[in-house]
C-alpha cells in the first residue's frame, strides 16, 4: 500500500464517499470550525475548504481522522472493517515499525522565509471555536525536538495557538515528552528548537498523538502504520527533520524564560479546557511551505473528533493493550470508546482469580497510555468489549454496589471537567475501576445466574435450527 500523503489522503476520501468538498466562501473567524464542529458531532464527512475569506489561494482540510472509517483509509484498509478489525490492525502495525529514508528536495520546501520575513498570519489559522483564546494555526500536525541529552527525537500532537506574526504559545504538559525535554533545556538556560509539520501525512499525525513510551520513535511507528517508510528532509534552519510532503513546516525554539497566556481551546474531553494560563512560547524563524498550502485542522470537543480517536481509541487503547499484554494478564479485549472521551478504558478478561480488576487498574493507570484515564471498566470473556450495549448491561447487572466499586486518590488530570479548578491546577485527583465480573467461588448452578439469551439457554441444535430457518420464519 502507497503511503498517502495530505493530497492523496483528500482523494481517497472523496472516493470513499468521506470527504465534502466546500466551494463557496467561508469565513476562518468560526464560520469553518461551526461546520466542522457540526460534521464530527454527526459523525460525517472530512471537509475541504477551497475558498476562504481573506485568503485567496489557500484551502482547509477539517477533520481529517474524526472517524475510524479515515484511519482505516490513512492505513489503506477497508473503511468498512469493523472496530475491532481496524483496532486489530493498528495495534499489530504500530508493533512492526519502519524506519524513515531522507531525501535531499521536499514539497514542504517550495517556498522558504526566515527571519525578520517569517510572518505567521499568512495563513489562514482559523478561529476553531468561540470562545478561543485565539487563532489555532496547529490543531493536525505534531512538534519535532530533540532530547538535549540522547538525542532522541519527538514528535508529539500538543495543540499551538499564534500570537503575532513570530511567535505562537501552546500548552506542553509535564507529563508529555515534549514537556520532560523542555525541562531539561531550562535546566540548561538555553531554548529548545522545534520544528512543527502542519498537514503530513495522516498516519504521521497519528502517531504523533499516540502517547507511545518514551524512546519509541513516532516516525518508526508511523512507517509501520502505512507498512511503508516516512520520507524526511532536513529542516533549513534547526537540526531535525520532518516529512518531506507536510504542508506548512514552522521551525524555531521554545523558550525557556518566558510564557505568554495561552488558551482556553476546545478540548478532546468535550468541554472548553480553561482557563487562559501562561504557557510556553514558540519564537518562528523560519517557514517553509508547499505550493498551494493546504492548512489541516482538528476540531476538538464533543466526541466524535481526533480527540477521541487518534488518541483515545487507538493511542490510548493501543497503549493500555501493550501494557496488559506484557505483565501477562489474560484480556480479551481491551477498547476505548469514542464516546467516553479517552477518559474511560474497557478491559475484558478471561478471570482467573478474583481481584484481577484490581490488578489490571493498577497495571492500567500505571501505563504511560492509562495515566490520564478516570474510568476503568472490567468486564469478563462474555462480553464484547466492542458492544457498548452488552457492556452498559454487564455493569449494570454484575457490578456489586459494594465490593465491584473502587476508587482511589491519583494523579489528577488538568483537563478532567469533573474536578474543581483548584485539583486541576494542583493535580489532585482519582481513579473509579467497576468490576463488572462474577466472583470466581460462585457456583455456576446455584449462584451464578444464567445468562436468558439466544445463545446461553437453548439447546446448540435448536439454535442451529432456528439460525438455518430464519428467513423460512419470514424475517429479512
Ligand atoms: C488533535 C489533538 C490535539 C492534542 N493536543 C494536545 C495538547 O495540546 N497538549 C497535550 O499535552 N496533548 C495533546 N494531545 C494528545 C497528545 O498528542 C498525546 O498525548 C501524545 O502522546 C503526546 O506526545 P508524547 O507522547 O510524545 O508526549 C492532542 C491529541 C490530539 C489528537
Amino acid at each position: 500500500m502507497a503511503l498517502l500523503d495530505n493530497r492523496q489522503f483528500t482523494k481517497a476520501l472523496k472516493q470513499t464517499g468521506d470527504l465534502v468538498e466546500v466551494n463557496r466562501e467561508v469565513d476562518w473567524d468560526c464560520e469553518i470550525g461551526a461546520i466542522v464542529r457540526r460534521a464530527c458531532e454527526m459523525e460525517g464527512p472530512a471537509t475541504l475548504f477551497n475558498s476562504i475569506r481573506d485568503y485567496p489561494g489557500h484551502r482547509i482540510f477539517g477533520g481529517p481522522v474524526s472517524t475510524l472509517r479515515r484511519a482505516a483509509v490513512a492505513m489503506g484498509i477497508q473503511p468498512t472493517a469493523s472496530t475491532k478489525e481496524i483496532f486489530d490492525q493498528f495495534y499489530q502495525r504500530m508493533q512492526n515499525p519502519i524506519p524513515p529514508v531522507l531525501v535531499a528536495e521536499a514539497p514542504c520546501q517550495e517556498n522558504v522565509v526566515v527571519g525578520d520575513a517569517v510572518d505567521l498570519t499568512m495563513f489562514p489559522a482559523p478561529m476553531v471555536h468561540d470562545g478561543d483564546g485565539g487563532r489555532y494555526l496547529c490543531t493536525w500536525h505534531f512538534v519535532v525536538t530533540k532530547d538535549p541529552e540522547t538525542g532522541w527525537v519527538n514528535w508529539g500532537m500538543y495543540r499551538v495557538m499564534v500570537h503575532n506574526e513570530r511567535h505562537m504559545g501552546g500548552i506542553i504538559l509535564a507529563t508529555s515528552d515534549a514537556g520532560k525535554m523542555k525541562l531539561k533545556y531550562e535546566r540548561m538556560g538555553k531554548p529548545m528548537p522545534f520544528a512543527i509539520a502542519i498537514g503530513p501525512e495522516p498516519v504521521c499525525a497519528i502517531s504523533a498523538a499516540v502517547p507511545l513510551p518514551a524512546n519509541i520513535d513516532e516516525v518508526d511507528v508511523a512507517g509501520g502504520l502505512a507498512q511503508e517508510p516516512v520520507r524526511l528532509v532536513r529542516c533549513k534552519t534547526v537540526d531535525l527533520e520532518v516529512p518531506a510532503n507536510s504542508e506548512i513546516v514552522l521551525e524555531g525554539e521554545i523558550l525557556h524564560d518566558v510564557e505568554v497566556e495561552e488558551g482556553p481551546f476546545g478540548e478532546y474531553t468535550g468541554y472548553r479546557s480553561g482557563p487562559r494560563a501562561p504557557r510556553a512560547v514558540y519564537r518562528v524563524n523560519c517557514i517553509t511551505w508547499r505550493n498551494n498550502p493546504i492548512t489541516v485542522i482538528s476540531n476538538m470537543g464533543m466526541p466524535v473528533d481526533e480527540g477521541q480517536i487518534c488518541y483515545g481509541t487507538l493511542g490510548v487503547g493501543s497503549g493500555v493493550r501493550q501494557a496488559l499484554e506484557a505483565a501477562g494478564i489474560p484480556i480479551t479485549g481491551v477498547f476505548v470508546p469514542p464516546y467516553g472521551a479517552g477518559n474511560l478504558i474497557i478491559v475484558g478478561t478471561r478471570k482467573p482469580y478474583n481481584h484481577i480488576a484490581t490488578q489490571i487498574s493498577q497495571i492500567v493507570f500505571g501505563s504511560r497510555a492509562g495515566m490520564p484515564a478516570n474510568f476503568l471498566i472490567v468486564v469478563d470473556d462474555t462480553t464484547d468489549v466492542y458492544n457498548i450495549g452488552k457492556v452498559l448491561h454487564a455493569l449494570a447487572t454484575k457490578c456489586h454496589w459494594r465490593d465491584g466499586v473502587m476508587t482511589f486518590p491519583a494523579w489528577g488530570n488538568p483537563l478532567a471537567p469533573f474536578l474543581s479548578l483548584r485539583e486541576r491546577a494542583t493535580g489532585r485527583g482519582g481513579r473509579i475501576v467497576l468490576d463488572c465480573t462474577w466472583p470466581v467461588e460462585w457456583d455456576p448452578e446455584a449462584e451464578k445466574p444464567v445468562k436468558s439469551s439466544f445463545a446461553d439457554i437453548y439447546p446448540k441444535e435448536l439454535q442451529e435450527k432456528v439460525l438455518r430457518d430464519w428467513h423460512v420464519y419470514g424475517f429479512e
